[in-house]
């Protein structure tokens, strides 16, 4: 995926359960992510950009809340990024890593869980900088993984690992968040201001690990360690009132290119 052109066209079917995964996403992480970008005081026209915009949630509220801005959703597969609504949303199929993807000056750049997966992650962050007007902002986000083994349940230790080590598999690196603050200010933006949200597993229906795990078990069961068995105990612990775990933190942080002398 990651070395996809361009003008390579997605495969012709979804993953299993993808829409189902941006939703149970969008659900656990919207009001995070819009009570953030609310406090940045963006002018009422700005030109934003979502990056891996997924199935489009919050660049939907961004043309909501900004009916005299514009905004500008960027994905390498739009196909669950519906335009919706009666505000202006342009959706565009590029992929982000392609360095002749140049979108432009905007006043907002965001990302959601989607640089953590990208071998130029780092690189993005400078370039994503570049891509903003003077006084402009980048908000990126990416979850945190705490340690496997300090959960309190046992399946939910290898479950994680097994997460752990299928994400590394396929490039995704689960304690990138970290760098986030040093990074946007190696990029030249200041103030840096960062937040941390816990990620709920388990809790009755508060649960948003379900969904992710569900598609990803084909491939958490090829890693040693994580069996069918274990599988199964971890549906059965989501049925338990007295399951519930933080198995990663939702880090956003953000930062603004110094406003025009
Ligand atoms: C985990 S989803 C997150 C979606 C959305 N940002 C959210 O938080 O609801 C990651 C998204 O990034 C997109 N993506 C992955 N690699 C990409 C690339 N190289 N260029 C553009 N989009 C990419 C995927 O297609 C997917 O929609």
């Amino acid at each position: 995926m990651n070395d996809t052109p361009r003008d390579t066209p997605p495969p012709a079917v979804s993953p299993p359960g993808e829409r189902r995964r941006l939703e149970s996403i969008q659900a656990g992480t919207d009001a995070f992510t819009t009570g953030i970008i609310d406090g940045l005081g963006l002018p009422d026209d700005a030109a934003c950009l979502e990056l891996g915009a997924g199935a489009g949630s919050v660049a939907r509220w961004l043309a909501a809340h900004r009916p005299r801005g514009r905004v500008t959703a960027v994905d390498i597969d739009v196909r669950h990024l519906d335009p919706g609504g009666p505000h202006r949303l342009d959706v565009v199929r590029a992929d982000i890593t392609d360095e002749s993807f140049a979108p432009g000056r905007f006043d907002l750049v965001h990302a959601r869980f989607v640089l953590c997966h990208l071998p130029s992650r780092d690189a993005l962050v400078a370039r994503a900088a570049r891509w903003l007007r003077p006084g402009g902002w980048l908000v990126v986000t990416d979850p945190y993984q705490l340690p496997a083994d300090t959960s309190p349940f046992p399946v939910v230790r290898r479950l994680m690992e097994a997460y752990r080590q299928g994400c590394a598999r396929a490039g995704t690196d689960l304690t990138w968040a970290r760098s986030l603050p040093a990074l946007l200010a190696g990029a030249g933006l200041s103030p840096v201001e960062f937040a941390g949200r816990p990620a709920c597993m388990g809790n009755g229906d508060k649960d948003r690990w379900r969904v992710l795990v569900e598609q990803a078990a084909p491939a958490l069961l090829t890693v040693p360690g994580f069996t069918p068995a274990d599988l199964d105990a971890f549906r059965a612990h989501l049925a338990d009132p007295a399951f519930v775990d933080i198995p990663q933190i939702t880090l956003a942080a953000w930062a603004r290119r110094p406003p025009a002398a």
